[in-house]
């Protein structure tokens, strides 16, 4: 008891003294409310810190690995070593080198493959929460635009990085995905020449390095410095709810109130932070990554053209029979432009989903789309799947999706109303989703820290 109370003087007493030398109140982030201390509402820091793990892992991976196609480079011999005859390139040779022979270079390319899984699938969910959520309302339609070019670099990180150990696989699958992306209207013309430079081999691989470790990375870098400056503005969202009246920042009074960043919300934040990093080691421990053949091995079979699972789906629908690439391009083109805009076409007040059953329903009918296609494209990759089988597993798919989100807002309709009838005149008006009946008080503010 006496210890502990010294213990905690002492603490407090330390410190006091580094936040008052340090000025820290005056540059940490500000401060957030309560209710924020739960997973779901940092979901973005987890991505952050999922894209500060990949940084760190990949310049290390920089130390040993080679962006080159050549042949004679440093480690020429590991092609041989393996029994076979065609010499290995050297971005594959440094590869295998790392997993091989670099001191628990296994473990960390393996962990800055799946940190990359890890940062995409994290990334995902930051979406679909704040998708379902309404985060993007009034006043956050930038924060969420500026989320949306994070979506398409992260994902360009992904695809960029796919080709850097220059194994067969990596580069049939980069083909597939250049013939798409070269297909993009006025961005593919543009993206061209730069991605395909003097058209070699190399050409590309050296292109494809440069915007992994260079260009896409100070891209990130600089719309997470934008998105973080404009949560940093407005405050965090507070949770959805069905009054539309309700008030989606904090005051600065409010605010005096919060629980400041530094330490709380860091450490807060450092705890999954950590959890996720010891996850992620004793994953890539127990189940390495292991490096396929390479670009060029005339001994290997040739196996399917696959990307990773993020980009299934894409690939599947390639597949699918009178979808040209033309067509698949639009697809994808259409679903960003609706995401990127989705602030000014969702206008209602209301956050919560129950009152925005038509956005619930083309939230989930993606998602099931992504999960059925990855599915799909993971168990039949490059079958050719006829119009037929298209719509009867598609159509269904939304058809349902439509009838569970309609039943659900019936029956929140339907209760809303029954409730609705069988409240007196006494009892106030909470804003929930029908007009208030005639002569109910007005709303009290609620005792969440919103108005
Ligand atoms: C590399 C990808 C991304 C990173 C690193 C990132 C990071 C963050 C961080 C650190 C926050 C602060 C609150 C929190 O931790 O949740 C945040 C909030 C936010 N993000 Fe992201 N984000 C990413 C992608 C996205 C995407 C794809 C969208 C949507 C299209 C998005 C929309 C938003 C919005 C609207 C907020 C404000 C939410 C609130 O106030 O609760 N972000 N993001």
């Amino acid at each position: 008891m006496v210890f502990s109370r010294w213990y905690n003087r002492t603490l407090n007493r330390i410190w006091g003294f580094v936040e008052d030398r340090t000025s820290m109140r005056r540059w940490a982030l500000r401060p957030q409310p309560e209710f924020s201390f739960k997973p779901s509402y940092w979901t973005g820091a987890f991505v952050a810190n999922a894209f500060f793990y990949q940084v760190i892992s990949g310049a290390l991976l920089l130390l040993y690995y080679q962006p080159s196609t050549a042949t004679h480079a440093t480690f020429t011999s590991c092609g041989q070593s393996l029994g076979t005859t065609s010499p290995a390139p050297a971005a594959w040779c440094s590869t295998y080198y790392i997993i091989h022979s670099v001191p628990m270079g296994s473990l960390l390319l393996s962990t800055h493959l799946y940190g990359a899984y890890a940062m995409i699938f994290l990334m995902f969910v930051h979406f679909f929460r704040g998708y379902y959520l309404g985060v993007y309302k009034a006043p956050r339609e930038f924060s969420w635009m500026v989320g949306t070019l994070l979506m398409v670099m992260t994902l360009g990180m992904g695809f960029t990085g796919y080709l850097l150990p220059y194994t067969q696989l990596s580069y049939n699958a980069t083909n597939v995905g250049l013939v798409l992306a070269l297909r993009l209207p006025t961005v593919g013309p543009l993206l061209g020449p730069f991605i395909l430079g003097d058209g070699t081999s190399q050409g590309l691989l050296s292109r494809m390095f440069d915007a992994h470790v260079l260009l896409i990375p100070v891209a990130l870098g600089a719309l997470l410095y934008a998105h973080i400056a404009l949560f940093e503005s407005h405050g965090i969202a507070p949770p959805s709810t069905s009054d539309p009246t309700q008030r989606r920042r904090f005051t600065d009074r409010e605010a005096k109130e919060h629980v400041p960043f530094m330490p709380h919300i860091l450490f807060y934040i450092g705890k999954w932070a950590l959890l996720y990093v010891g996850v992620l080691f004793g994953i890539a421990a127990l189940w390495p990554w292991q490096l396929p053949t390479y670009v060029g091995n005339l001994a290997a079979q040739q196996g399917v053209t696959e990307p990773d699972w993020y980009f299934l789906w894409l690939f599947k629908l390639v597949d699918f029979q009178g979808v040209t690439p033309v067509i698949a391009v639009a697809v994808t083109t259409v679903v960003l432009l609706f995401v990127l805009f989705l602030p000014f076409l969702d206008r209602s007040k209301r956050t919560h989903p129950r009152d925005r059953p038509f956005f619930v329903w083309i939230g989930t009918s993606l998602l099931a789309f992504f999960i059925v296609m990855t599915v799909w494209g993971g168990e039949t990759p490059g079958v050719q799947i006829p119009t037929v089988q298209v719509a009867t597993t598609l159509g269904p798919l939304f058809l349902v999706n439509g009838l569970v989100v309609l039943l659900f807002h019936w029956r929140y309709v339907r209760g809303y109303r029954r409730r609705l009838a069988s409240r007196t005149a006494a009892v106030p008006y909470t804003g929930a989703y029908l007009p208030p009946p005639a002569g109910a008080p007005a709303a009290r503010p609620e005792a969440t820290g919103r108005d």
